[in-house]
């Protein structure tokens, strides 16, 4: 899948610049083109001569090369590139990316550059570890960049600890999942719901349910892999994920997750509402702990909003809304019901006597029923397939939708 791409690397004044050579040989084995910024500080590091003989093309540095007297366009490299990775990637450089400095060739290109951009950071454990070095990390994530995540291990100082830059060979695998993956939700908005919600009934106790929240998070990672901006809005769940097109918020009610899907919705292209919102909350909250007393105990409990239904009635044509149907009787006609009175174009059925599928599982057996009743049965997969199956049906949705 590398073959015939065009790879910009951006190297900076890192020990770990000894390893890009190693990278580009692979590279070029696999048919890349590959074009080199070299820093001024990362001269020090690697020679451009090595660079230059293994991607046999010039090594830039400057913007004006004395030498040749050549001008060289950060822009003109920025869309010459399929991929601009910059590897390995100081705090200084990071810094300087986070904030929108261009003071050299490197970073002026990656203000430049339409293209996905990667970068592998690489730096002594403390560096790493220090708040400034996360803060960056999170703001040139939420631009759209990709982390390659530094490893553990023996660093140049000669402590022990995260900040390696990864292995070439790892790189080189990243890339390449990148390529393989396809971009057909790229720059679409989607808006999803998952997990639980906590109903509270004093302030230590809460009405729940079993979700997990895993195929919330499946379709999320599926929509973000495949190109999409995902607002993901997560009732209380055991899962982390970090993915430089998801951006998570945390809801705990059936009331914040409504608040939360309502401000979101707007601006959304697809809606998915994966989460098992309580049907239920208390009337009342009990200020305290409620105390033992009597053979037993009502609570007296009153509707929430249906988030869905909402969604369905503010719903315009060129959006798509997406909901589940988690039945245990009459399992189509149930979800049809449902797919008509919320007004949604799609419905997802899972059935609890289904073995291996539901809450806690990391399998579903799922049934995808569309507008015109048209019924597509899947067997049981892994959480992660059955995204794949629920995306690629949005997906001819949104070839129908008008746009
Ligand atoms: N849903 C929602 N808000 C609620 C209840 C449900 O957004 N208060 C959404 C769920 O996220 C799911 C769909 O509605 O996508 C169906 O949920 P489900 O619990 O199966 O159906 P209900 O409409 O609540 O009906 P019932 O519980 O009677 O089967």
């Amino acid at each position: 899948m590398l073959k015939g791409k065009k790879i910009l690397i951006g190297i900076t004044g890192s020990i770990a610049a000894y390893k890009i050579p190693f990278l580009v040989r692979l590279l070029v084995k696999e048919e890349v083109e590959v074009r080199i910024l070299l820093s001024q500080a990362a001269r020090d590091f690697v020679t451009p001569l090595t660079l230059s003989t293994l991607t046999g093309n010039p090594v830039i540095t400057d913007f004006f090369e004395e030498k040749t007297g050549e001008w060289s366009s950060h822009v003109e490299l920025g869309n010459w590139a399929d991929l601009y990775l910059i590897a390995p990637v100081t705090a200084n450089t990071l810094g300087k990316m986070a904030n929108g400095l261009a003071d050299n060739l490197l970073v002026a290109t990656y203000l430049a550059a339409k293209c996905p951009v990667f970068i592998a950071p690489a730096m002594d454990l403390d560096m790493f570890k220090h708040s400034s070095t996360s803060r960056n990390i999170e703001i040139l994530k939420s631009f759209g960049n990709q982390i390659i995540q530094p490893a553990s291990g023996e660093l140049a100082s000669g402590l022990c600890g995260v900040g390696r830059m990864e292995e070439p060979e790892k790189i080189l695998d990243i890339l390449n999942s990148f390529f393989e993956t396809k971009q057909d939700f790229k720059g679409k908005k989607v808006l999803i719901s998952a997990g639980p919600t906590y109903e509270a009934i004093d302030p230590v106790r809460f009405i729940g349910n079993h979700s997990s929240g895993k195929m919330g998070y499946a379709i999320a990672k599926e929509f973000a892999d495949r190109g999409a901006i995902v607002e993901l809005v997560s009732g209380p769940v055991n899962i982390s994920l970090e993915h430089h097109n998801i951006h998570i918020s945390n809801a705990t009610s059936a009331k914040e997750m409504h608040k939360a899907c309502l401000l979101r919705f707007e601006s959304a292209d697809i809606t998915v509402m994966t989460a098992a919102v309580a049907d239920y909350t208390p009337k009342a909250v009990a200020d305290e702990k409620i105390k033992k007393k009597g053979e037993t105990l009502t609570i007296d409990l009153k509707p929430t909003v249906d988030i869905l239904a909402e969604l369905g009635k503010r719903k315009r044509n060129n959006q798509i809304l997406v909901g589940f149907a988690l039945e245990t009787e009459n399992e189509t006609n149930n979800a049809l019901a449902k797919l008509n009175k919320k007004k949604l174009d799609l419905i997802v059925l899972n059935s609890l006597k289904d073995k291996g599928a539901g809450f806690g599982y990391d399998t579903n057996m799922i049934k995808l029923i569309g507008k015109g009743e048209d019924i597509q049965e899947f067997d049981l997969k892994s959480k992660n397939e059955v995204a794949k199956d629920i995306l690629d049906r949005i997906y001819l949705i949104s070839t129908n939708t008008t746009k």
